[in-house]
């Protein structure tokens, strides 16, 4: 009797104790779903693999993953041979098929429609219909599992606070070998805030972003109503102030949007934008003055080609123009510069008309988590000969005020940011941010770095050593997670041995292009319906868009058009660009970028 009833009290706390699919039995993406309590089926519908666990390639699936070079082949070739990579350039019908195939191959990493979130880790409707919830590329681990990555590892995550001050936390500033600048550092923070808007009332797992994209909700307000607070209702233009003979953002006074300021910001210092914590960073604030002026500018040249227009239907053109621009920009410039290829990365959405492609996005945690780039922040700031730390910069927009966009531009175009990956170069003021990234993962039940490497189609690390490339952190990080298989996904990405010269590990990037991509090519503008002319108030509109750049942006909005770049130069630059705005060709001839040598060499 006594034996008997142990025997069904340790079948039942056995049964119950483990879900089968906590081992995460389902390899190439196949589908763990369990039968009864203890055992699971694998669902390899469409996977292109068979078999129990999805093991079993089918003859396609075996020739293309046999032929398919390593990523890290891939980006060699991409980031050497620069020689052939300008001819290749200069070809259109060879540009376009490889751009094609960028964008296609790493948008079909994504699912879409979207699926899991970070409550269910099964479909639903709910799941997908519920906004709020930013998605999942990878199903939460489940709560009836033995450890917190599955079955691997041990029982308790190492304390987080200790994994930064260990591994996270700056010793000295390493400088990003890619040469980013805080150029670059300021427009990551201020593009990714409009999609990564975390409702901290609700939880790491909800977005206030419910247009899950570039809508530029951090330029118009994510409401309609903070919309109106903030429009002049006269010519499609923003409400703006003059000061120091320039346009910067009104006061919330004037606008009566809510800011967040701590108690000391005078009210003259309370500027007001579309997001509500712009305020934290003159950085942000910069770029947030930028787009203000863009916005408006757009409007003039709009409302010369339609004077028949009114503010409600020049407002929404100018919307459509800086979405485009904001595209253009981000592809062209931004993941240029980070992606180190020579191959050029082209904006054009035609590529993508004859395949199947979803226009439609929904941000996911994971990619919010990996866009953590706090490394990135410098020491101090460095404006014009002025030094700030932290506590003198942050949510001071007198900084702005004092130098005005021309001389912060000049300024943060020269300051090196720091490298990413490779560990300890996260700056002690932001301690408490990586703790709460790491916390944030653990509350939604994030699976192993190496599920994400799978899920990605890479391979797994076999060791910490693999990971990291060296043996001091590795060895502790062994240690205190016991098994590579339990590594976790953000300080993995953070102590990741970068790829040679470069600002990031293999993981970032394998996941970040396609979520990327994806975000960028499946806006609404980029449908066949909507990329056409008239979408941008007509010819003129329409090739706002098609010309834009980071150097034009600031030419347009800035009184002595500064030269600008989204890394720093080797050489000096050569003092302000003169660059002729009205005409576009003009711009690609004496960018000065294009004149100097690039850092070729040592990539
Ligand atoms: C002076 C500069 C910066 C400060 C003081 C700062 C501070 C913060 C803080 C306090 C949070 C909220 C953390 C939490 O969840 O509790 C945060 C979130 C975040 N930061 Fe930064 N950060 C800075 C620069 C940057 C930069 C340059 C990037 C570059 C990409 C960046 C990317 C992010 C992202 C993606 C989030 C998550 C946003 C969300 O989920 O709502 N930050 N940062
Ligand atoms: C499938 O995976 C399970 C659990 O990891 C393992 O026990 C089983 O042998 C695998 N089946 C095949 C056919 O490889
Ligand atoms: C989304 O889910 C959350 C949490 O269950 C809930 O509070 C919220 O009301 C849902 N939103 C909608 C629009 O149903
Ligand atoms: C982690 O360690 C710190 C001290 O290093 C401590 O203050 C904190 O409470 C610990 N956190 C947990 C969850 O144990
Ligand atoms: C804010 O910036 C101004 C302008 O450079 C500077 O004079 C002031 O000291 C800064 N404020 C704080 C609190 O450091």
């Amino acid at each position: 009797m006594i034996i008997s009833s142990i025997a069904f009290l340790s079948l039942l706390v056995f049964s119950q104790a483990a879900s089968p699919c906590c081992s995460n039995p389902c390899q190439n993406a196949g589908v763990c779903v369990t039968i009864g309590y203890d055992h699971y089926e694998c669902d390899c519908t469409r996977t292109g693999y068979y078999g129990e666990n999805c093991t079993t390639p089918q003859f396609l699936t075996w020739l293309k993953v046999t032929l398919k070079p390593t990523p890290n082949t891939v980006h060699y070739i991409l980031t050497h041979f620069k020689g052939i990579w300008n001819i290749i350039n200069n070809i259109p019908f060879l540009q376009n098929t490889i751009m094609g195939y960028v964008l296609t191959s790493r948008s079909h990493l994504i699912d879409s429609p979207p699926t899991y979130n970070s409550h269910y880790g099964y479909k639903s409707w709910e799941a997908y219909s519920n906004l709020s919830y930013y998605t999942r590329s990878l199903p939460p681990v489940g709560k009836d599992c033995p450890t917190p990555m599955g079955v691997k590892g041990k029982k308790e995550l190492p304390n987080a606070s200790m994994i930064v001050e260990r591994f996270l936390l700056r010793r000295t500033f390493i400088p990003d070998p890619q040469g980013t600048n805080m150029m670059f550092a300021f427009f990551a923070q201020h593009f990714t805030h409009q999609f990564f808007k975390t409702d901290t009332k609700r939880g790491a797992a909800f977005t206030k972003g419910l247009g899950h994209g570039v809508d530029l909700n951090h330029v118009y307000g994510e409401s309609l109503d903070r919309q109106h607070k903030l429009r002049l209702k006269k010519d499609g233009k923003l409400k703006y102030q003059i000061l120091n003979g320039e346009v910067y953002p009104p006061t919330v006074k004037d606008t009566e949007v809510e800011m967040m300021y701590p108690p000391h910001v005078p009210e003259h210092l309370r500027f007001a934008v579309g997001h509500e914590v712009f305020g934290l960073v003159p950085g942000l604030m910069m770029y947030a003055t930028i787009w203000l002026r863009e916005h408006n500018r757009v409007c003039d040249v709009i409302a010369q080609e339609h004077p028949e227009w009114d503010d409600e239907r020049l407002f929404q053109t100018a919307r459509l123009i800086l979405i485009g621009e904001t595209i253009k920009i981000v592809i062209e410039d931004y993941v240029q510069h980070l992606s180190g290829y020579h191959f050029k990365l082209t904006f054009d959405p035609q590529l993508l008309f004859n395949q199947r492609f979803q226009y439609q996005n929904r941000i996911a945690a994971e990619f919010n988590t990996l866009y953590h780039w706090h490394p990135l922040l410098p020491d101090t700031f460095q404006i014009n000969k002025r030094e700030y730390n932290f506590q003198q910069f942050l949510y001071n927009n007198s900084v702005i005020l004092e130098h005005g966009i021309s001389q912060m531009v000049e300024s943060f175009t020269k300051q090196i940011a720091g490298r990413v990956s490779g560990g300890r170069n996260v700056p002690a003021a932001v301690f408490r941010v990586a703790v709460a990234s790491i916390e944030q993962s653990r509350e939604m039940r994030y699976q192993s770095l190496n599920e994400y490497r799978k899920r990605f189609t890479l391979k797994p690390y076999e060791s910490f050593e693999e990971l990291t490339g060296e043996k001091e952190m590795s060895a502790e990080l062994e240690s205190l997670y016991g098994d590579i298989d339990a590594m976790e996904l953000y300080p993995g990405l953070l102590v990741e041995k970068p790829r040679p010269g470069a600002i990031f590990g293999e993981t970032m990037v394998e996941l970040g292009a396609p979520f990327s991509l994806k975000g960028l090519m499946g806006n609404a503008i980029c449908s066949p319906e909507y990329w056409k002319p008239s979408t941008f108030g007509g010819r003129v509109g329409f090739e706002i868009v098609n010309s834009a750049s980071l150097q034009k942006l600031i030419c347009s909005n800035t009184k002595d058009c500064p030269f600008t770049s989204f890394h720093v130069l080797k050489s000096k630059p050569t003092e302000t660009a003169t660059i002729n705005v009205s005409s576009n060709s003009a711009l690609e001839d004496v960018n000065p970028a294009l004149l100097l040598k690039e850092r070729s060499s040592e990539l």
